[in-house]
């Protein structure tokens, strides 16, 4: 596909493209027509702007055509490192049994746990290969990735060490951020003791998870199936010891209030929110808390109530999309069908969902140096076979995708 001369140059110019910038100084998406994109050899943008503006260089430009150029995408929510499989699970809930009925009965995430602690760490890596190369096919350049399906202090480390070595098992062609979240689900040998259990991952698994530097965030599962607000309190807590930003699962099957706690704590993003009220939206546009918008599970779950979108847009919540990509409630493995989800079951707008890939996924992660095209980004580009940002959301089956751009190095939509 790319005989373009600039494949593997190092100081890369895109030029003659329509850039959706996610400047937040301009409207929307920031749009910049006929704008250009300079690299340098480290990989980072030095200038972005109307292309008639643009210092020389002394590379050659590719010429995009026109072609719509944004941001590589982001999946900030993802479980992309799993053992085993729950189709059959997927039977049993078209046959009528519910998500929590299945979970009460020793199935649902503790089923996942009981295989990814039979894998070893190369074969879990080996699986999440393949799972984020979908991901890429479509644009995205960073995902984040949560343990949690270890619940012990071994096998928590081996998910995360496993997700640690997906960039380097892709050829550094992808940024990955880890998330602990051992507060996912009970295990089984904890008999039932949800405190004990949390007394276990606040002072076994986060200090060692902490001291290998495997996890960027910790996230926890408000839930009535999985802990307390008092709990998840107590993991937010040893997360800010040790220096760790916190994201929470909330409100998801239920509102345990989950949303003003996470706002409460400073969270980075807290994520599902369907059962979020509104005193909830408010908190989290007061703290400046990302909301989450998984649309993958609300539909693998058939749940009815949706998360209050108008809320979030009223007191000013960013908002990103994510697949949730995991074997039980979200087996998606595209972000641009979590988008789509997004708009046709909730009412996102388009530019909602592409800023919801972007500039909003980058701050529910805590990163400045994606989702935006500015100078000291990383160049990490999607280029598409479009003019219309419309073309990312609403066809499905096959990808507009023209070229991913990682680091600064062109790339086609199958490497
Ligand atoms: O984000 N809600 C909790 N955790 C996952 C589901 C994990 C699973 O069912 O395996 C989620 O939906
Ligand atoms: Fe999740």
């Amino acid at each position: 596909m790319f005989t373009a001369k600039l494949k593997g140059a190092p100081m890369p110019v895109f030029t003659n493209a329509r850039l959706a910038t996610m400047d937040p100084k301009l409207p929307g998406l920031g749009i910049i027509e006929h704008g250009a994109v300079h690299a340098d050899a480290t990989g980072s943008i030095t200038w972005v702007g109307p292309a008639k503006d643009a210092p020389a260089s002394a590379e050659p430009a590719l010429d995009l055509g026109g072609r719509l150029l944004t941001p590589g995408l982001i999946d900030c929510h993802t479980h992309l490192v799993w053992g085993g499989t729950r189709a059959d699970e997927f039977e049993m809930r078209l046959a009528g049994r519910s998500y929590t009925d299945i979970a009460q009965a020793g199935g649902g995430i503790v089923s996942t746990v009981k295989a990814t602690r039979t894998a070893s760490q190369a074969e879990l890596t080996q699986l999440a290969i393949k799972r984020a190369r979908a991901l890429m096919a479509e644009g995205v350049t960073t995902i984040e990735v949560k343990s949690g399906y270890g619940l012990d202090l071994e096998s928590e480390m081996k998910q995360l060490r496993a997700a640690r070595a997906l960039p380097a098992a892709l050829r550094n062609r992808l940024d990955v951020t880890t998330t602990f979240l051992g507060a996912h689900a009970l295990p089984p040998e904890a008999n039932g003791d949800k405190d004990r259990y949390i007394d276990l991952v606040c002072r076994d698994m986060m200090p060692a998870v902490a001291r290998e530097n495997l996890a960027d965030a910790v996230d926890c599962f408000m839930e009535g199936i999985a802990f307390s607000g008092g709990q998840t309190a107590r993991v937010f807590d040893a997360a800010k010891d040790h220096g760790l930003k916190v994201k929470l699962h909330a409100d998801q099957l239920s509102n345990l209030g989950g949303a003003a706690l996470a706002a409460r704590y400073g969270a980075l993003s807290a994520d599902h929110l369907e059962y979020t009220d509104e005193a909830g939206a408010m908190a989290m546009g007061q703290a400046g808390t990302v909301a989450v918008i998984l649309p993958g599970a609300f539909y693998y779950l058939r749940e009815t109530q949706k998360p209050p979108i108008a809320h979030f847009r009223r007191h000013n919540v960013a908002m990103a999309v994510s697949t949730d990509a995991n074997p039980g409630s979200s087996p998606i493995l595209s972000l641009r069908l979590a988008m789509n989800m997004a708009c046709l079951l909730f009412g996102l707008t388009v530019e909602e969902a592409i800023l919801g890939v972007t500039r909003n996924a980058a701050k529910a992660l805590g990163r400045t140096d994606i989702g935006v095209l500015k100078a000291g980004a990383r160049c990490h580009l999607a280029i598409w076979d479009s003019l219309s940002p419309a073309a990312l959301v609403y066809e499905m089956g096959s990808s507009p995708l023209y070229a991913r751009v990682y680091g600064g190095m062109l790339e086609g939509t199958t490497s």
